[in-house]
């Protein structure tokens, strides 16, 4: 169905960036610039500035910008990788494939690991932990990086959704031995496709990322140093997320304002949680919209119909799909969450009409449920 208020817009975005864009393309088409070439070196270079880091390697998924960290970090099987069990599951699988377990830990209130439990989980076969930035929201990574140095163990940052997100104006992806980020279409610097890269102030590790991506081949002097992947960033792809890492700030200042307007019109309904936090020393960058409520199916529905569109990440824990052979870790949060989660419509395209729209939608949801049936949502 055709929704008055999309999660997102493609098709707007392409039309509004249309000249600039399309210039981008033209001239990697006509030059035969492909593979590797000045559009993605530029890019790397001021994607690096960006989060703050001295390299970027652009791979062609936020997931082969996991597995290479990890690979990069020797990471190898038996050993174990902390993580969250509410991510996408490209971050669980990252850790499968270098042949180590996840271990999966429950998340605090904002959605992020909850450090309390990060500490107990490590153990003499952790490697390393990933922590997932979720939603545009950096973890606080001060307390995390002490854990993780006391216990001599690597961080790999997931920052697939919190580009430009800082904490203690640090930007996500600059804090471990590595970030990690997507430019999948509907992150907030989106490819026409997948895209992804790595971030690290190590050399090494960047050098070791270039290789993997390529095939294992050092492209100076030919010679294969291991058996690598097929994984670069393609050189148009580059081109196109060069051009709009230049209207990234404005983006982010817009997702500011757009969650600024939710909250103005959905706070203070008390079976709502919303997703606004006291804390000062973080910056976010709204990847994601997400309330909470106990009546979350009935709500989506009700937008549904109203011709609003929505989306639920994850609406079942990860450890329930079976062809995973994830073992059951227990995590009530987690499991409360996949009930309860709902992100509205957020994008550079998203309007104050829509966001109106979408909150007049969702106070006579809760306006016209008999209070006798309220349950209240998660405190
Ligand atoms: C938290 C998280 N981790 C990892 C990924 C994987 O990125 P990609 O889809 O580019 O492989 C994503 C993207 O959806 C993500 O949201």
């Amino acid at each position: 169905m055709g929704y008055r208020v999309p999660f997102v817009d493609p098709k707007t975005h392409y039309r509004r960036l249309k000249g600039e864009i399309d210039g981008a393309i033209t001239e990697c088409l006509a030059n035969g610039d492909l593979v590797y070439r000045r559009q993605l070196k530029d890019f790397e270079q001021r994607l690096a500035a960006f989060v703050g880091t001295k390299y970027a390697v652009g791979v062609n998924s936020g997931y082969h910008a996991l597995h290479f960290s990890l690979l990069a970090a020797g990471v190898c099987p038996g050993d174990e990788v902390v993580t969250v069990a509410h991510t996408f599951v490209a971050t669980v699988s990252a850790i499968v494939h270098c042949g180590a377990k996840p271990v999966l830990i429950d998340v605090g209130p904002d959605y992020n690991m909850d450090l309390d439990l990060l500490e107990r989980s490590i153990g003499p076969k952790t490697k390393a932990i990933i922590p997932v930035h979720l939603n545009g929201r950096v973890c606080n990574m001060e307390r995390l990086m002490a854990i993780a140095n006391l216990h001599g163990v690597v961080v790999v940052e997931d920052a697939a959704q919190a580009l430009g997100a800082t904490f203690n104006g640090k930007g996500a992806g600059s804090f471990g031995l590595t970030g990690c980020f997507s430019f999948y279409p509907f992150k907030i610097l989106s490819g026409f496709g997948d895209g992804g890269a790595i971030t690290t102030d190590n050399r090494e590790i960047a050098r070791m990322a270039s290789l993997l991506r390529y095939n294992g081949e050092d492209r100076e002097t030919g010679e294969y140093h291991y058996h690598g992947y097929t994984a670069l960033l393609d050189n148009v792809q580059a081109a196109v997320l060069d051009v709009k890492l230049r209207h990234l700030p404005e983006w982010i200042e817009h997702r500011r304002q757009i969650a600024g307007l939710y909250r103005r019109g959905l706070d203070g309904i008390s079976d709502l949680k919303l997703p606004h936090y006291a804390d000062s020393s973080f910056f976010d960058i709204y990847q994601n919209y997400v309330i909470r409520t106990a009546r979350r199916d009935d709500l989506r529905e009700h937008l549904r119909q109203a011709g609003i569109e929505t989306l639920v990440h994850w609406p079942k824990p990860m450890w329930e799909h079976k062809g995973l052979e994830l073992e059951n870790p227990t995590l009530p949060e987690t499991e409360i969450i996949c009930r309860e989660v709902i992100s509205l419509p957020m994008s550079a395209e998203t309007t104050r009409e829509h966001v109106e729209a979408a909150v007049d939608c969702i106070q006579n949801f809760f306006a016209s449920w008999p209070v006798s049936l309220r349950t209240t949502a998660a405190s």
